[in-house]
């Protein structure tokens, strides 16, 4: 964020979960609950979701996007977020053996599981097609030839998408930036890849297609760059008569003040609009991530350090860092932070949050304010990073990853606990 941009006003409700609300103390409570306790109960770093609010994006995304929409699960996933997606009547789209592995410790029917990779292995082919996943997308004709291999020997027929590249960039950072041509992902429709794709299904005995599949990138704004890619799939769509068009995810979120998205009814209102245009007749449906999770949560740490260099900055550190939240790190993503027992107070003391790794790249937020008078030992806290932070973390530097805990109506019950030095020490041979 540029210096420009920088606030001292209170951190707006509208980053936070729904159920966000000021205590007595002027304390955050998030989900009935004043985080500043659940921080002393549970410790630091620690996630903090909003369960109702992630039942309530997932309840709007399938009235929204239709039947057959699928939660894409490498934006978080554990077993009660597995179990809460399918209570909430979306599918789950899952990305490797590990994340197939927790929907089905989770209950998600085989039926409502959709399987990615651009290189999956014969393990994870093996478990999908024995579990009975509702649709493979196939992302190269090497998984195409493993199928027909499977197929010979088992007699089980996959029902599969392909995953076509449109080559529409995205307005978005480069690295989640998908539906290009020059992409690892997918089939390419300049190319004529997408078509032979087709051609190959309809000759291959061990699959069964049902439609296309495209993703354009990650953290999209602009509906715009839905429209077009939409635009070009259904030109290539449509002649083929297949009954299913996956449009992906991609819907980007606010996680700063000085941005604002649109709603997943907004888009899935274009996403109709457009379908409609173009005269696509087949089942429309997407794969939403972030706009499910990320402002459903907040990520709560003490501030252990506070070095201030006179002339240059101050700096905040927390017990955390990019571990935690790979984002800025990866992405140069912006974020916020505000202090949870303070919420209501003006931030009017600038600082740069950094974590505690070894790496001078660990910063979370880069041109932070906060409130005036912050001591160590206190806590401050980031908004909207319920997706792609947890999913991401690492053990760098033998950290044990944060706890996560789901809120609601008054109760916290832990989701994920936290990871030990044990835990850590378990996969050591001595
Ligand atoms: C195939 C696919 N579908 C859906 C998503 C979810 O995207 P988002 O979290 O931006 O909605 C991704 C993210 O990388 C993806 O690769």
């Amino acid at each position: 964020m540029s210096d420009e941009n920088l606030t001292s006003a209170p951190l707006p409700m509208s980053l936070l979960p729904d159920s966000a609300e000021v205590g007595e103390r002027g304390e955050l409570r998030i989900g009935g609950l004043a985080i500043d306790e659940l921080a002393a109960e549970y410790g630091t770093p620690l996630f903090i979701y909003d369960e109702d609010h992630l039942r309530s994006r997932c309840r709007e995304a399938v009235t929204a996007l239709g039947e057959g929409t699928a939660y894409a699960s490498k934006a978080f996933l554990c077993v009660a977020m597995a179990r809460l997606v399918n209570e909430e009547g979306l599918h789950i789209d899952v990305a490797s053996h590990g994340e197939l592995h927790t929907a089905i410790v989770g209950e998600v029917p085989g039926p409502n599981i959709v399987l990615h990779g651009n290189n999956k292995s014969d393990s994870e082919l093996s478990l999908a097609r024995s579990y009975g996943v509702g649709r493979v997308v196939v992302d190269s004709f090497d998984e195409l030839d493993r199928l027909r291999s499977m197929h010979q020997k088992d007699g089980i027929v996959t029902p599969v998408l392909l995953r076509i590249t449109p080559g529409v960039e995205a307005h978005t950072h480069k690295f989640i930036s998908t539906g290009q041509n020059d992409s690892k992902f997918g089939f390419g429709l300049e190319s004529g890849a997408a078509l032979e794709a087709v051609e190959q299904c309809r000759q291959n005995p061990g699959v069964e297609l049902f439609g296309v599949h495209y993703h354009i990138g990650s953290q999209v704004f602009r509906v715009d760059s839905f429209a077009r890619a939409l635009d070009v799939v259904a030109r290539f769509f449509e002649p083929l008569e297949l009954s299913e068009l996956s449009v992906g995810g991609g819907l980007g979120v606010a996680y700063t003040e000085s941005q604002s998205a649109p709603s997943i009814t907004e888009w899935g209102e274009m996403l109709r609009g457009a379908c409609e245009s173009l005269g696509v007749k087949a089942r429309v449906s997407a794969e939403p991530g972030r706009s499910i999770a990320a402002q459903a949560a907040i990520t709560v740490y003490s501030i252990g350090t506070i070095k201030e260099l006179p002339g240059i900055r101050t700096y905040v550190a927390v017990d955390g860092g990019f571990v935690d939240n790979a984002r800025p790190m990866l992405y140069g993503s912006e974020y916020t932070t505000f202090a949870p027992s303070r919420i209501e107070e003006s931030r009017v003391v600038k600082a740069r949050v950094v974590g505690q790794h070894c790496e001078s790249s660990d910063v979370i937020v880069q041109e932070a304010t906060l409130p005036e008078g912050l001591a160590v030992g206190d806590l401050i806290a980031t908004p909207v990073t319920g997706a792609y932070g947890y999913s991401m973390a690492s053990s760098y530097n033998r950290m044990p990853r944060p706890a996560v805990l789901f809120v609601s109506k008054g109760s916290a019950r832990t989701v994920i606990r936290r990871e030990s030095v044990e835990d850590l020490m378990a996969l050591d041979v001595q």
